[in-house]
């Protein structure tokens, strides 16, 4: 058995694991993102690997990273949600990681692992999307995980959804996760507690009365409760969700769509919208087979699993 640490990167969070290859979480750690910092961000990647090696003998360290990522899996190019810029991520670790590093597309790595462990994995063709403080996307097809020409494919996030929509940190507008993600809920939330406060009743009070700490999760939760405004915070993204979906269908044509990220935690009240805004605006509707829409099933840990797997298999 060689076992390999995953860690996954995220706009919010830092998450690490040591990964068997059966795609289990034998042990795990995780610590807050460090807010536009690159040094510190790398330090703290440094920290959570050196946390876990010095439990478990590991072979490689495979680093999923909310970025694009050239196909060195190496550098990170550029990130709309974290500071780095050309950065030389896995050659700024090697020095105090002793063992071979990886880096990878943080959606990507959460596509591996579902094709390999989870919800897709006896499909031909699986289109992941994670939703979370953006939109991640993944596609694997025949068992190879695509990553495009220049490594930075399947953003599916930045997809124009609304021309001149809003602004988002990619360098366009009206992009596909300003509409569908942990910060379109957040946004959506704050605009409800402005305009109608009264409905936004629950969850102002869950944000202890002061909209800054009004987050996604929060809203997960008061929808979860059945909380009328949350639910139909979610109803409206699930449109949104599904109505992306059928623009990937009309492009990849998968056999399933695999969603996952914190936002898909609320399950039905986000899937069964999708499912319903897809089938009215796929193409060709009523004369194709259509893709299932399934819920990621390895959780908050696919990215980090996906990146050890990747990472062990590379190196
Ligand atoms: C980034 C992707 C990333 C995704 C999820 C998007 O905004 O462009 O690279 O995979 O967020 O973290
Ligand atoms: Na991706
Ligand atoms: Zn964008």
């Amino acid at each position: 058995m060689s076992l390999a640490i995953g860690v996954d990167i995220g706009g919010t969070k830092v998450a690490a694991g040591v990964v068997d290859d059966e795609g289990r979480v034998l042990d795990s750690t995780r610590r807050p993102t460090p807010g536009n910092d690159v040094a510190q961000t790398e330090a703290v990647i440094a920290e959570v690997v050196a946390e876990l090696s010095s439990r478990h003998e590991v072979t490689a360290v495979g680093i999923g990273a909310a970025g694009w990522i050239a196909n060195d899996h190496a550098t990170v190019l550029f990130s709309p949600h974290l500071a780095w810029r050309n950065e030389p991520l896995r050659d700024a670790l090697a020095e105090v990681i002793g063992v071979p590093v990886v880096v990878e597309n943080d959606a990507n790595a959460a596509a591996w692992a579902e094709y390999r462990y989870g919800a897709a994995r006896d499909s031909r063709v699986s289109v992941m999307v994670t939703m979370g403080t953006g939109i991640g996307g993944g596609l694997v097809f025949s068992g190879i995980l695509y990553r495009g020409a220049n490594g930075v494919g399947c953003e599916y996030g930045h997809m124009s959804v609304v021309p001149d929509g809003r602004r988002c940190a990619c360098g366009n507008r009206g992009c596909w996760e300003m509409y569908a993600s942990g910060t379109a809920l957040a946004r959506d939330a704050r605009e409800l507690a402005a305009i109608a406060p009264v409905s936004a009743h629950r969850l102002m009070t869950l944000a202890n009365g002061d909209v800054d700490q009004l987050t996604g999760q929060l809203v997960t939760q008061a929808a979860r409760e059945g909380d009328p405004a949350a639910v139909e915070i979610y109803t409206q993204m699930g449109r949104w969700l599904g109505r992306g979906l059928a623009n990937l269908a009309a492009v990849i044509d998968p056999t399933v769509f695999v969603i996952g990220g914190g936002v898909s935690e609320a399950g039905d009240l986000l899937l069964g919208p999708a499912r319903q805004s897809f089938a009215e605006s796929l193409t060709g509707r009523g004369f194709r087979p259509a893709a299932d829409i399934r819920l990621a099933e390895l959780g908050p840990e696919a990215g980090l699993v996906g990146a050890a797997d990747l990472a062990r298999r590379r190196h």
